[in-house]
Protein backbone atom coordinates (compact mmCIF):
# COMPACT_ATOMS: atom_id res chain seq x y z
CA UNK A 1 0.00 0.00 0.00
CA UNK A 2 2.99 2.07 1.11
CA UNK A 3 5.05 1.56 -1.59
CA UNK A 4 2.84 2.85 -4.51
CA UNK A 5 3.84 6.74 -4.31
CA UNK A 6 6.65 8.60 -2.89
CA UNK A 7 4.58 12.41 -2.99
CA UNK A 8 1.52 10.91 -1.76
CA UNK A 9 1.25 13.56 0.84
CA UNK A 10 1.77 17.02 -0.63
CA UNK A 11 1.17 18.63 2.48
CA UNK A 12 1.12 18.35 6.15
CA UNK A 13 -1.59 19.74 8.68
CA UNK A 14 -0.20 21.20 11.88
CA UNK A 15 -2.64 20.81 14.78
CA UNK A 16 -1.34 23.85 16.44
CA UNK A 17 -0.71 24.40 20.18
CA UNK A 18 -4.37 24.49 20.60
CA UNK A 19 -8.01 23.90 18.99
CA UNK A 20 -9.79 25.97 22.15
CA UNK A 21 -10.81 29.44 20.55
CA UNK A 22 -10.46 31.91 23.56
CA UNK A 23 -6.56 29.85 23.99
CA UNK A 24 -5.95 30.85 20.15
CA UNK A 25 -6.57 34.58 20.70
CA UNK A 26 -4.36 34.54 23.89
CA UNK A 27 -1.54 32.31 21.66
CA UNK A 28 -2.15 35.02 18.51
CA UNK A 29 -1.47 38.16 21.21
CA UNK A 30 1.12 36.83 23.19
CA UNK A 31 3.56 35.50 20.01
CA UNK A 32 2.71 39.18 18.40
CA UNK A 33 3.81 40.58 20.91
CA UNK A 34 6.53 38.39 21.60
CA UNK A 35 7.91 38.14 18.05
CA UNK A 36 7.68 41.77 17.90
CA UNK A 37 9.51 42.23 20.93
CA UNK A 38 12.83 39.28 19.36
CA UNK A 39 13.04 41.38 16.23
CA UNK A 40 13.29 44.93 17.95
CA UNK A 41 15.35 43.90 20.63
CA UNK A 42 18.08 41.67 18.60
CA UNK A 43 18.26 44.09 15.97
CA UNK A 44 19.31 46.82 18.20
CA UNK A 45 21.60 44.77 19.76
CA UNK A 46 23.45 44.06 16.10
CA UNK A 47 22.90 47.68 15.23
CA UNK A 48 24.88 48.23 18.81
CA UNK A 49 27.84 46.24 18.35
CA UNK A 50 27.90 46.88 14.92
CA UNK A 51 27.85 50.46 14.52
CA UNK A 52 29.60 51.07 18.39
CA UNK A 53 33.63 50.64 17.51
CA UNK A 54 34.39 50.62 21.34
CA UNK A 55 32.09 47.45 21.40
CA UNK A 56 34.30 45.76 18.53
CA UNK A 57 35.79 42.85 20.92
CA UNK A 58 35.10 38.79 20.84
CA UNK A 59 32.33 39.27 23.56
CA UNK A 60 30.51 41.47 21.87
CA UNK A 61 30.76 39.83 18.57
CA UNK A 62 29.72 36.63 19.85
CA UNK A 63 26.53 38.19 21.03
CA UNK A 64 26.11 40.19 18.11
CA UNK A 65 25.85 36.93 15.91
CA UNK A 66 24.22 35.18 18.53
CA UNK A 67 21.31 37.91 18.61
CA UNK A 68 21.04 37.16 14.66
CA UNK A 69 20.80 33.53 14.67
CA UNK A 70 17.97 34.12 17.83
CA UNK A 71 16.29 36.63 14.94
CA UNK A 72 17.03 33.74 12.44
CA UNK A 73 15.30 30.87 14.70
CA UNK A 74 12.50 32.41 15.93
CA UNK A 75 11.65 33.54 12.18
CA UNK A 76 11.83 30.35 11.21
CA UNK A 77 8.59 29.59 12.80
CA UNK A 78 6.96 32.25 14.75
CA UNK A 79 5.59 34.14 11.95
CA UNK A 80 4.31 30.91 10.37
CA UNK A 81 2.47 30.23 13.80
CA UNK A 82 1.43 33.68 14.02
CA UNK A 83 -0.44 33.38 9.98
CA UNK A 84 -1.78 29.96 10.72
CA UNK A 85 -3.75 31.64 14.56
CA UNK A 86 -4.80 34.36 12.63
CA UNK A 87 -6.28 32.38 9.35
CA UNK A 88 -6.92 29.13 10.88
CA UNK A 89 -5.08 27.56 7.29
CA UNK A 90 -2.68 25.12 9.25
CA UNK A 91 -1.23 23.79 6.38
CA UNK A 92 2.68 23.54 5.29
CA UNK A 93 4.00 21.51 1.86
CA UNK A 94 6.39 18.71 2.06
CA UNK A 95 8.93 20.84 0.32
CA UNK A 96 8.55 23.48 3.22
CA UNK A 97 8.25 21.17 6.07
CA UNK A 98 11.76 19.93 5.10
CA UNK A 99 13.30 23.28 4.32
CA UNK A 100 12.30 24.39 8.05
CA UNK A 101 13.73 20.88 9.69
CA UNK A 102 16.55 21.62 7.52
CA UNK A 103 16.92 25.25 8.39
CA UNK A 104 15.93 24.51 12.30
CA UNK A 105 19.30 22.13 12.44
CA UNK A 106 21.43 24.32 11.15
CA UNK A 107 20.62 27.34 12.96
CA UNK A 108 20.13 25.07 16.60
CA UNK A 109 23.59 23.55 15.93
CA UNK A 110 25.22 27.08 14.92
CA UNK A 111 23.72 28.43 18.03
CA UNK A 112 24.89 25.28 20.70
CA UNK A 113 28.40 26.01 18.80
CA UNK A 114 28.18 29.46 19.47
CA UNK A 115 27.13 29.43 23.10
CA UNK A 116 30.26 26.78 23.80
CA UNK A 117 32.11 29.88 22.02
CA UNK A 118 31.09 32.17 24.46
CA UNK A 119 31.78 29.90 27.44
CA UNK A 120 35.38 29.31 26.02
CA UNK A 121 35.18 33.53 25.68
CA UNK A 122 34.53 33.44 29.31
CA UNK A 123 36.55 31.23 30.29
CA UNK A 124 39.69 32.41 29.05
CA UNK A 125 38.74 36.39 30.34
CA UNK A 126 38.41 34.79 33.77
CA UNK A 127 40.73 32.22 34.21
CA UNK A 128 43.52 33.36 31.71
CA UNK A 129 43.46 36.90 31.37
CA UNK A 130 46.67 37.55 30.68
CA UNK A 131 46.61 35.71 27.43
CA UNK A 132 43.31 37.08 26.65
CA UNK A 133 44.48 39.05 24.01
CA UNK A 134 46.55 35.99 22.24
CA UNK A 135 43.87 33.39 22.39
CA UNK A 136 40.85 35.40 21.27
CA UNK A 137 41.94 37.07 18.86
CA UNK A 138 39.70 38.43 15.65
CA UNK A 139 41.25 35.40 13.83
CA UNK A 140 40.35 33.35 16.32
CA UNK A 141 36.97 34.67 16.37
CA UNK A 142 36.07 34.37 12.75
CA UNK A 143 37.44 30.76 13.21
CA UNK A 144 34.81 29.80 15.81
CA UNK A 145 32.25 31.46 14.12
CA UNK A 146 33.10 29.47 10.65
CA UNK A 147 33.74 26.61 13.21
CA UNK A 148 29.92 27.18 13.96
CA UNK A 149 28.11 27.52 11.13
CA UNK A 150 30.56 24.70 9.36
CA UNK A 151 28.94 22.07 12.49
CA UNK A 152 25.46 23.24 11.84
CA UNK A 153 25.44 22.96 8.60
CA UNK A 154 26.83 19.14 9.01
CA UNK A 155 24.59 18.41 11.49
CA UNK A 156 22.18 19.30 9.31
CA UNK A 157 22.68 17.41 6.40
CA UNK A 158 23.95 14.10 7.95
CA UNK A 159 20.48 13.69 9.62
CA UNK A 160 18.18 14.81 6.20
CA UNK A 161 20.15 12.65 4.19
CA UNK A 162 18.64 10.37 5.97
CA UNK A 163 15.02 11.07 5.98
CA UNK A 164 14.31 12.63 3.14
CA UNK A 165 13.62 9.35 1.23
CA UNK A 166 10.98 8.44 3.89
CA UNK A 167 7.77 7.41 2.32
CA UNK A 168 3.93 8.75 4.03
CA UNK A 169 0.82 7.68 2.70
CA UNK A 170 -1.79 8.63 4.81
CA UNK A 171 -1.05 10.46 8.01
CA UNK A 172 -0.60 14.22 7.65
CA UNK A 173 -1.51 15.56 10.65
CA UNK A 174 1.42 17.16 13.18
CA UNK A 175 0.34 17.50 16.50
CA UNK A 176 2.99 21.06 16.56
CA UNK A 177 3.00 24.87 14.99
CA UNK A 178 6.63 23.51 13.10
CA UNK A 179 7.96 20.43 11.62
CA UNK A 180 10.88 18.76 13.45
CA UNK A 181 12.36 15.28 13.03
CA UNK A 182 10.51 13.86 15.46
CA UNK A 183 7.05 14.23 14.36
CA UNK A 184 8.14 14.08 10.96
CA UNK A 185 9.36 11.04 11.38
CA UNK A 186 6.54 9.40 13.14
CA UNK A 187 3.94 9.74 9.89
CA UNK A 188 6.28 8.13 7.24
CA UNK A 189 4.64 4.55 6.57
CA UNK A 190 8.34 3.03 6.46
CA UNK A 191 9.60 1.47 9.51
CA UNK A 192 11.50 3.67 11.03
CA UNK A 193 13.05 2.36 14.37
CA UNK A 194 16.58 2.88 12.94
CA UNK A 195 15.80 6.47 11.97
CA UNK A 196 14.03 7.17 15.54
CA UNK A 197 17.69 6.01 17.08
CA UNK A 198 19.75 7.95 14.65
CA UNK A 199 18.00 11.03 15.28
CA UNK A 200 17.97 10.14 19.15
CA UNK A 201 21.71 9.77 18.75
CA UNK A 202 22.84 12.30 16.10
CA UNK A 203 20.55 15.15 18.02
CA UNK A 204 20.42 13.81 21.63
CA UNK A 205 24.21 13.11 21.48
CA UNK A 206 24.92 17.21 20.20
CA UNK A 207 22.79 18.91 22.42
CA UNK A 208 23.35 17.03 26.11
CA UNK A 209 26.86 16.79 25.03
CA UNK A 210 27.13 20.34 24.58
CA UNK A 211 24.68 21.03 27.43
CA UNK A 212 27.13 19.34 29.83
CA UNK A 213 30.19 20.86 28.96
CA UNK A 214 28.77 23.89 29.14
CA UNK A 215 27.67 23.27 32.53
CA UNK A 216 30.87 22.37 33.55
CA UNK A 217 32.68 25.06 31.79
CA UNK A 218 31.03 26.89 33.85
CA UNK A 219 31.36 24.92 37.03
CA UNK A 220 35.20 25.46 36.47
CA UNK A 221 35.07 29.23 35.82
CA UNK A 222 33.37 29.43 39.08
CA UNK A 223 35.45 27.29 41.13
CA UNK A 224 38.54 29.31 39.64
CA UNK A 225 37.32 32.79 40.73
CA UNK A 226 36.13 31.19 44.33
CA UNK A 227 40.11 29.96 44.58
CA UNK A 228 41.34 33.30 44.03
CA UNK A 229 38.79 35.56 46.51
CA UNK A 230 36.00 34.54 47.73
CA UNK A 231 34.54 37.94 46.79
CA UNK A 232 34.85 37.84 43.54
CA UNK A 233 32.85 35.19 43.70
CA UNK A 234 29.00 36.78 43.85
CA UNK A 235 30.42 39.35 41.20
CA UNK A 236 31.59 36.31 38.81
CA UNK A 237 28.00 34.41 39.62
CA UNK A 238 25.77 37.22 39.03
CA UNK A 239 27.40 37.46 35.60
CA UNK A 240 27.82 33.97 34.86
CA UNK A 241 24.31 33.17 36.21
CA UNK A 242 22.67 35.32 33.35
CA UNK A 243 24.50 32.59 31.17
CA UNK A 244 23.83 29.69 32.47
CA UNK A 245 19.92 30.64 32.76
CA UNK A 246 20.08 30.78 29.08
CA UNK A 247 21.50 27.71 28.54
CA UNK A 248 19.40 25.73 30.23
CA UNK A 249 16.26 26.97 29.12
CA UNK A 250 17.74 26.58 25.64
CA UNK A 251 19.25 23.07 25.96
CA UNK A 252 16.16 21.72 28.45
CA UNK A 253 13.95 21.47 25.60
CA UNK A 254 16.09 20.00 23.10
CA UNK A 255 17.18 17.15 25.16
CA UNK A 256 13.39 17.13 26.16
CA UNK A 257 12.73 16.98 22.36
CA UNK A 258 15.15 14.42 21.38
CA UNK A 259 16.65 12.10 23.85
CA UNK A 260 13.27 11.56 26.15
CA UNK A 261 12.16 8.31 24.88
CA UNK A 262 8.26 8.06 25.77
CA UNK A 263 6.43 9.93 23.07
CA UNK A 264 4.86 13.04 24.61
CA UNK A 265 4.49 15.37 22.25
CA UNK A 266 1.97 17.93 24.33
CA UNK A 267 4.91 18.70 26.55
CA UNK A 268 7.37 19.12 23.50
CA UNK A 269 5.19 21.42 21.69
CA UNK A 270 5.06 23.95 24.45
CA UNK A 271 8.58 23.32 25.82
CA UNK A 272 9.63 24.57 21.96
CA UNK A 273 7.90 28.03 22.88
CA UNK A 274 11.31 27.87 25.17
CA UNK A 275 13.78 27.86 22.55
CA UNK A 276 11.44 29.93 19.63
CA UNK A 277 10.26 32.91 22.05
CA UNK A 278 11.50 32.35 25.36
CA UNK A 279 15.69 32.37 24.89
CA UNK A 280 15.17 35.08 22.05
CA UNK A 281 14.29 37.21 24.08
CA UNK A 282 16.48 37.16 26.99
CA UNK A 283 19.80 38.26 25.36
CA UNK A 284 18.66 41.18 24.28
CA UNK A 285 16.69 41.51 27.65
CA UNK A 286 19.83 40.70 29.61
CA UNK A 287 23.00 42.67 27.64
CA UNK A 288 20.63 46.15 27.52
CA UNK A 289 19.38 45.95 30.67
CA UNK A 290 21.86 44.76 32.90
CA UNK A 291 25.11 45.74 30.97
CA UNK A 292 26.82 48.89 31.46
CA UNK A 293 29.16 49.35 28.24
CA UNK A 294 26.17 48.24 26.40
CA UNK A 295 23.79 51.15 27.58
CA UNK A 296 26.65 53.53 27.03
CA UNK A 297 27.05 52.42 23.98
CA UNK A 298 23.04 52.66 23.06
CA UNK A 299 23.54 56.26 24.37
CA UNK A 300 26.12 57.54 22.51
CA UNK A 301 24.97 56.19 19.11
CA UNK A 302 21.08 57.31 20.24
CA UNK A 303 22.57 60.61 20.50
CA UNK A 304 24.97 61.08 17.53
CA UNK A 305 21.24 60.12 15.74
CA UNK A 306 19.65 62.89 17.32
CA UNK A 307 22.49 65.16 16.27
CA UNK A 308 22.41 64.08 12.81
C1 LIG B 1 29.82 38.17 13.87
O1 LIG B 1 31.16 38.21 14.28
C2 LIG B 1 32.08 38.78 13.35
C3 LIG B 1 33.47 38.76 13.90
O2 LIG B 1 33.81 37.62 14.56
C4 LIG B 1 31.70 40.21 13.03
O3 LIG B 1 32.57 40.73 12.06
C5 LIG B 1 30.26 40.24 12.54
O4 LIG B 1 29.88 41.57 12.39
C6 LIG B 1 29.33 39.56 13.52
N1 LIG B 1 27.99 39.49 12.97
C7 LIG B 1 26.97 40.21 13.43
C8 LIG B 1 25.66 39.96 12.80
O5 LIG B 1 27.12 41.01 14.30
Amino acid sequence: MCEANYSEVSEFVFLGLSTFRPMQHFLLTFSTVFYITIVLGNLLVVYTVTFDPRLHSPMYFLLANLSFIDLCLSTLTVPKMISDLYSGQNTISFQGCVIQIFVLHVLGGSEMMLLTAMALDHYVAICKPLHYLTVMSPRMCIWLLVGAWLIGLTHSVTQLAFVVHLHFCVLNKIDSFYCDLPQFIKLACTDTYKLKFMVTANSGFISMGTFFLLIFSYIFILATVWKQSSGGLSKAFSTLSAHITVVILFFGPCIFVYVWPFPTVTVDKFLAILDFMITPILNPVIYTLRNKDMKMAMRRLNSQLLSW
